[in-house]
């Protein structure tokens, strides 16, 4: 089976088109196509996301990495694909907002070879609103023009899923516990079995991205501030430089499984605010200070939920999975399948979303109508209360 996917939910844009072979539980992926478009440096200069930006430079990149992705990949035998009158109907409903996207898809599909592709796979959430239905509309247009199903996907099970494709042969073992870690997201999942999800725990307040973010804008660092502060703790580590600081771990000890980072960067301002000048030296303090609390909170609530429930392999996934201190720490859990995936599946991408979809498909899960598939910017991945 080929499945072409699309991710719009945040600041990525991306398309990639995968061959999965074997079946469930742990079906192989071959990468036939494969683009994603980063716009960190639009968002830089605000600090942070800003949705009708990421809308907007969705819009503007999609058609070109779609048309990207297919040109990797084998050419289709149609070679070319006239739209009939009623399928440019539809089409223009779909798209009707955006009447630019209509006529550069309308030209994009009459001018490419009807790729040899078997389904079509979107994230419809949880994400930003505006960036989501970007993705959504040019997947519902692609299955009209090719006359393919769509399969919505949720971008958490996608992160989860995203371990299939680690290039370290990773075959989580079932029930796992999945440690989502993002910029939006920080959860605990029970994972019964691909599609069988239970939320065993969660941050009260901030996501521990959005908290390596805000205070990596509190040292006057750029935005994504998770690399930039993980570069500084890696600075003192490796010169040996002991941190004078001493922040808490919040939430540590608790009975439960959930965790708060709210309080930790609280912390981290009231410090900031006693210095006068922000040295390089103290800077890195910070940093290292900042990055070890949060990376001893995560690991104590992951052994936790592990041993709670009697997990028999540990998945970690989100873009906060991409720091390197975490992922050796997260590394040496005891458990007989330690799946992380390598730093560029780890952060947000399309291939994800294609072995989320495959595996739907796989399960025979439900296929909406088009109509019915809808931009859910908030989307809990707990199937236990369904
Ligand atoms: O999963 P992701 O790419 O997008 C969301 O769905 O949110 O995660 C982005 C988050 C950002 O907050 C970013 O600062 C954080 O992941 N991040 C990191 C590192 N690389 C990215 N956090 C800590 N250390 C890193 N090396
Ligand atoms: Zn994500």
């Amino acid at each position: 089976m080929k499945i072409l996917a699309i991710e719009t939910s945040c600041d990525e844009t991306a398309v990639s088109v995968l061959e999965s072979k074997n079946d469930l539980p742990y079906p192989e992926f071959k990468v036939l196509g494969n683009t994603l478009l980063s716009q960190i440096e639009t968002h830089r200069p605000y600090g942070g996301v800003f949705p009708a930006l990421a809308k907007r430079e969705h819009i503007k990149n999609i058609i070109p990495i779609l048309a990207s992705t297919l040109k990797q990949c084998e050419a289709g035998k149609i070679q070319t694909h006239k739209l009939s009158t009623e399928q440019k109907n539809i089409i223009e409903e779909i798209l009707l907002r955006e009447p630019d996207l209509f006529q550069n898809f309308v030209k994009f599909i009459e001018s490419t070879p009807k790729p040899d592709i078997d389904h079509l796979s979107v994230t419809n959430g949880p994400g930003l609103e505006p960036a989501l239905w970007v993705g959504i509309n040019v997947a519902k247009a692609l299955s009209v023009a090719w006359n393919l199903p769509l399969t919505p996907v949720n971008h958490l099970e996608g992160h989860i899923a995203s371990v299939l494709l680690s290039k370290r042969p990773c075959r989580p073992i079932f029930p796992a516990i999945a440690l989502l870690i993002s910029g939006g997201h920080t959860e605990l999942i029970l994972v019964e079995n691909w599609g069988k999800y239970k939320k065993i725990g969660a941050t009260k307040d901030d996501a521990v991205g959005e908290a390596f973010d805000k205070v990596a804008r509190m040292l006057e660092l750029p935005y994504p501030g998770g690399p930039e502060i993980s570069k500084l703790a890696k600075n003192a580590r490796e010169t040996g430089q002991e941190s004078s600081f001493s922040f808490p771990r919040p939430m540590m000890h608790t009975p439960d499984l959930n965790f708060s980072f709210s309080g930790l960067k609280t912390a981290v301002m009231y410090e900031i605010k006693k210095i006068p000048v922000l040295t390089d030296k103290i800077k890195n303090e910070i940093a290292l200070e900042f990055e070890d609390a949060v990376c001893e909170v995560l690991l104590h609530k992951t052994k936790k939920a592990l041993e709670e429930f009697g997990a028999q392999s540990f998945i970690s996934a989100g873009g906060v999975t991409a720091n390197t201190h975490l992922r050796e720490k997260l590394l040496s859990i005891d458990s007989e399948a330690v799946c992380i995936p390598e730093t560029e599946l780890s952060t947000d991408n399309a291939q994800m979303i294609a072995v989320a979809g495959a595996i739907s498909i796989l399960q025979n899960r439900n296929i909406p109508n088009i109509k019915d598939i809808v931009a859910q910017g908030v989307m809990p991945l707990d199937t236990s209360k369904v």
